[in-house]
């Protein structure tokens, strides 16, 4: 051992034995290094100068590589994309948790979301559900699970049903289907947004073992339940070669787990024991609150939205309109520019003082004073705790509503989204008359609430963007605010100039 560790080269002691045997200074042979490494720096630097001076394609000079619009960085292709061609929804097999009895309820949800012919997979009922006959070809295709009751199930406050959903992957996976990359699962009312979907799943390779989804929002959830399990509810992605693990000890795992809660414990119990962590993605949303999800989807975190759950609990998405209504809306705005949606954007009116806070394809708040970034990213706490409906806390900060109506934004809904010119996009946004704000009677509030209309414009989010170090994108505000613009703000979000950021003076 300390042998070889002898003959290492050390270079502290080659140094030591140069500097004796030449009996010369340290000091003189340090400045004669420095002064050699100036020359050669100086040398250098004029020569790359006259190179990309005089070559052909100059890069710094005329300097479009420090023009930091971050759709020109699109990243190249992950290993497995190369390979095997990109992922698309082909490879993908759903198994959605359903049940007989609430069937006709719920498949509303998946009908806002599932493409007939195009989608694979089932959602999994423990009979067969009334009028199964008639069941419109716009929901998923069901089948029903085999019978579960030989398993111990010993969870004092759950339902045993959730036996039956832990093993949906398996009766997924023994299907046999061809071509299958990633088995998604996800309850019969969660609404998943599959182009953002499908980016996520792209920027991982289906070859290796992965389990990707995410938390619960509120935190007493994921105390009990667990902060290393991907919530069934937001709904979670198994690549194909962990599936083919995860069903041979799967069974063994729901009675080893029998006490545990839910079907997605009892799963991750068994990624547990084949040691898999879960990828967190921060666009799954297992939406674990309670009250009006308003201030958690006007301030979403950087990623793309892949799913939203629990619709039926929270209240509608739009004020004044119905449940589905409200999410068909939505996915009218999500579909015209997927990787967009709910994206923040800030932006100051230093003219009027202004601040604008667009949540695209969902809402604009205007503040008539600079607020920070930092507030303006922290989401309103107009929701409660899923299970004990307290203040908090949750996985992400929050902020409380003001009680004084002058210190509240003045909100603006989603009116329409269409695409213009190929690939720009316009959302307008129109005031919510019903809101209280509107008492605030300061001079500069009334000039705020005076403005009736935002019209958004944004070239499309390139999916690949996702691909890239995460940064919030820019706005401007377009109009001078005179006359008739008085009434409507237009606003255009773009990608960040380089050294720009939302400063107040
Ligand atoms: C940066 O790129 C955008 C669009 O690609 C262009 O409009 C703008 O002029 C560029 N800015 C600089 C400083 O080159
Ligand atoms: C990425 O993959 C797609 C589809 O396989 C291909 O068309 C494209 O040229 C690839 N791009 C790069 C940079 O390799
Ligand atoms: C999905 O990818 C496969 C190749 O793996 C290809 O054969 C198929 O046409 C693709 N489907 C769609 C809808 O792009
Ligand atoms: C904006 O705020 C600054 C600093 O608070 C103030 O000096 C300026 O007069 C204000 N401008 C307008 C148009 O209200
Ligand atoms: C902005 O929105 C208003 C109201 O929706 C609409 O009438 C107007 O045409 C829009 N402006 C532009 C430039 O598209």
């Amino acid at each position: 051992m300390s042998s070889t560790r002898e003959t290492m080269l050390d270079p502290f002691k080659t140094w030591k034995f140069l500097v004796s045997t030449i009996t010369i200074k340290p000091i003189d042979v340090l400045v004669f290094l420095l002064k050699t490494t100036l020359a050669i720096f100086i040398v250098a630097s004029i020569s790359l100068f006259f190179y990309f001076a005089f070559s052909v394609q100059p890069r710094w000079l005329s300097s479009p590589i420090c023009n930091n619009s971050q759709q020109k960085f699109i990243a190249k292709n992950s290993s497995s994309s190369q390979a095997y061609g990109r992922t698309n929804l082909s490879h993908i097999q759903f198994g959605i948790g359903g049940s007989a009895k609430t069937w006709n309820q719920r498949r509303r949800f998946c009908e806002l979301w599932w493409r007939p012919n195009v989608c694979r997979g089932f959602v999994w009922l423990d009979e067969k559900p009334p009028n199964g006959e008639n069941l419109p070809p716009t929901s998923p295709p069901y089948k029903i699970s085999e019978d579960t009751s030989r398993f111990k199930y010993t969870s004092w406050y759950g339902s045993r049903s959730a036996v039956r959903m832990a093993r949906i992957v398996k009766e997924s996976f023994e299907l046999g289907l061809d071509n299958v990359r990633w088995f998604v699962m996800g309850d019969d009312d969660t609404l998943f947004f599959l182009e953002n979907l499908l980016t996520v799943l792209n920027k991982y390779d289906h070859n290796q073992m992965y389990y990707i989804g995410g938390n619960s929002e509120s935190v007493e959830q994921d105390v009990i339940h667990s902060y290393n399990m991907a919530y069934g509810g937001g709904g979670f992605a198994i690549s194909y070669p962990l599936a083919a693990e995860l069903v041979k000890v799967l069974d063994g795992c729901i009675d080893r787990y029998a006490s545990f809660y839910g079907s997605d414990q009892k799963v991750q119990g068994c990624m547990s024991e084949i040691g898999v962590p879960a990828t967190k993605e921060l666009g799954f949303h297992q939406l674990d609150i309670r009250g009006d999800p308003y201030g958690l989807l006007s301030a979403h975190p950087l990623a793309p939205l892949v799913s939203l759950h629990h619709l039926d609990y929270v209240q509608p998405v739009f004020p004044g309109m119905t449940r589905i209504g409200s999410l068909k809306k939505l996915i009218t705005a999500y579909e015209k520019d997927p990787s967009r949606a709910l994206q923040h954007s800030f932006c100051y009116d230093f003219k009027r003082n202004w601040s604008i806070s667009v949540s695209w394809g969902y809402n604009v708040q205007l503040y008539p004073s600079l607020v920070t970034a930092k507030k303006l990213e922290t989401a309103f706490s107009t929701f409660q705790s899923w299970r004990t409906w307290s203040s908090g806390p949750f996985t992400f900060n929050t902020r409380p509503v003001e009680k004084d109506p002058c210190e509240r934004p003045v909100m603006y809904f989603l009116g329409s989204a269409e695409r213009v010119n190929g690939d720009t996009t316009l959302t307008t946004y129109v005031r919510n008359v019903e809101e209280s704000a509107k008492e605030c009677d300061k001079p500069d509030y009334s000039r705020a609430v005076a403005v009736q209309f935002f019209n958004v414009s944004s070239a499309r989010l390139n999916p690949a963007i996702w691909r890239t170090a995460p940064r919030r994108q820019c706005c401007e505000v377009i109009n001078s605010g005179e006359g008739v613009d008085s009434l409507r703000v237009e606003v255009k979000i773009r990608a960040c100039h380089r050294f720009e950021s939302v400063t107040p003076p």
